[in-house]
């Protein structure tokens, strides 16, 4: 009986945690239903057990579900109370209210430490006031020299493919992507194959799916069974690689400023300059002595962390989508050469506005494929939603698919339709219903470089090349982001 001991002392220990954390979040008077099949104790926490494939599908439940309890349900992970919700107004209330990242968000911070995206509410705001002039519709219009000279990479990159049937395009997208956001955010050129940028791009991809992987194992959550891991030893290595590349590329410019009191703009193709986001937020730093070299590494490395793996796979899907829908495809073109014209030009900063029906099509793509499907929020205090009042001191995650496959988008919610977006009358009568780039205060800072960066590349491989595809062969996974596991093949003609 005395092995009995033990076991019932740890069991007491267990209620009485069980017990202090949720005394620590009481509940309020109006919570949301508990979605169904929560075991005593131990809650939800089986359903989220499983592949990122399962976890998509478990997710897509909980947004279903939330449809039918008025916006918002709960679960429960052991004693944490989680919520979700699917409500466009109620995600545009608590965006607004509660700027706290939840603590999930600690798994990028070894890279990207307190930058715009990890950063905590209480410094958010002062970096983000920093950071605003950095995106500029001017210093935008500056990269279209770099949007157009990788745009014309790509389609040379595509050449080989021509008529060979089925490829992978994403291995293309991924490689232009990251070529094109370290031009832009470090003024670093990676088609110089150095053996400094081929490592970096690798880590780059590594760290990602380190992440991931974190991000799925929960026990991996913790940073202390994490330090015992051969995961930690992974990101270590990658980490090294990564912070290296921005600290010399940080050196680099302190050398050149130093020699000339002034950082030069950057040449892509004659004619066309432009400064990158390290240029602007060095002579920030030397100005204004706001930010330190480690700040000044998490702001650049979180543009990476931002723009890269999001544009990439936007291009993908929507590439893939254009593929599948022919008679879309042929729109597309016929307004690229109305703007355009049967030339081989630039596309220059005037032509993106009036590349209406190409933006329709993206709007449609983000709204099937939102590449940040879920948002997590930690709650600081009581929010009063529009039928309940969620808890201080819970994790509050934002179902932003929920919101592009809500009801209010009609029968045709499943269905590819960019026309959609031509038609004010044809759209949901809420302003809140598109959110691939998130709603409120913390909306995504990267929305006009990554609709002029998308544009710019789409306007050039299609007016070259006919796409085919098929998408309805995607079989989805959630891994922070939403991405395909696989059926991403397509087939490219040129166009004669
Ligand atoms: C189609 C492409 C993109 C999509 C769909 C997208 C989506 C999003 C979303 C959903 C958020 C909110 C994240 C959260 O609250 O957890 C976000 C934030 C952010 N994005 Fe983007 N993004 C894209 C491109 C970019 C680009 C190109 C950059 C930078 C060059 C960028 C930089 C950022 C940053 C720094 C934040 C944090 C903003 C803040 O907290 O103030 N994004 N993005």
């Amino acid at each position: 009986m005395a092995f009995l001991v033990p076991i019932l002392v740890c069991v007491v220990c267990m209620l009485f945690s069980y017990y202090l954390w949720k005394k620590s979040c009481p509940d309020t008077d109006n919570e949301p239903p508990m979605v169904p099949g929560g075991l005593p104790l131990l809650g939800h926490v089986l359903k989220f057990m499983g592949d990122s494939i399962h976890l998509w599908r478990v997710l897509n439940d909980f947004a279903s579900n939330s449809y039918a309890n008025g916006g918002v349900v709960a679960a429960s992970v052991g004693p944490r109370t989680i919520y979700m919700v699917t409500d466009p107004d109620d995600i545009f209330t608590i965006t607004n209210t509660s700027l706290d990242k939840d603590d999930i968000y600690d798994l990028g911070r070894p890279w990207i430490g307190d930058g715009l995206l990890t950063a905590r509410a209480s410094t958010w705001k002062i970096k983000r006031k920093l950071l605003n002039p950095a995106f500029s519709q001017t210093v935008m219009d500056g990269f279209m020299g770099v949007f157009n000279k990788q745009a014309r990479k790509l389609v040379k990159d595509l050449e080989p493919e021509v008529g060979k049937g089925p490829f992978d395009h994403w291995t293309y997208t991924k490689h232009n992507a990251l070529e094109t956001i370290c031009l832009t955010a470090m003024g670093v050129d990676f088609t110089d194959h150095t053996i400094l940028n081929s490592q970096y791009v690798t880590a780059v991809d590594e760290i990602l799916k380190i992440i991931a992987v974190r991000f799925r194992k929960f026990w991996l959550h913790s940073d202390y069974t994490f330090r015992w891991s051969n995961v930690k030893k992974k990101q270590d290595a990658c980490l090294k690689i990564l912070h290296n590349m921005s600290d010399t590329v940080i050196k680099r410019r302190k050398t050149e400023f130093d020699n000339n009191n002034i950082l030069p703009e950057r040449t892509t193709i004659p004619g066309k300059k432009f400064k990158a986001f390290m240029d602007l937020l060095f002579e920030l730093s030397v100005e204004k002595g706001v930010m330190n070299d480690r700040e000044l590494r998490e702001h650049v490395d979180t543009m990476i962390v931002g723009g890269y793996d999001t544009t990439a796979t936007v291009l993908m899907y929507t590439l893939l989508l254009l593929g599948s829908h022919p008679e879309v495809q042929e729109k597309v073109y016929q307004e690229l050469k109305v703007v355009l014209g049967d030339s081989d030009r630039d596309v220059e900063k005037h032509d993106l506005s009036q590349l209406v029906y190409l933006e329709a099509v993206l709007k449609e793509s983000l709204r099937l494929y939102p590449i940040g499907p879920v948002l997590g929020r930690r709650l600081d205090k009581n929010v009063q939603l529009k039928n309940y009042t969620l808890a201080a001191g819970r994790s509050c995650f934002l179902l932003l698919f929920g919101i592009h496959k809500h009801p209010m988008w009609g029968a045709d919610v499943d269905q590819f339709n960019p026309d959609r977006w031509m038609d004010p009358a044809s759209l949901p009568d809420n302003p809140n219903a598109f959110a691939a780039f998130s709603l409120g205060r913390r909306i995504c800072i990267g929305k006009t470089y990554a609709y002029m960066s998308l544009k710019t590349t789409l306007a050039h491989v299609l007016r070259k090349y006919r796409f085919k595809g098929d998408h309805t062969q995607l079989e989805l996974k959630f891994v922070v982001l939403l991405k395909p596991t696989s059926g991403y093949y397509v087939s490219i003609e040129e166009r004669l």
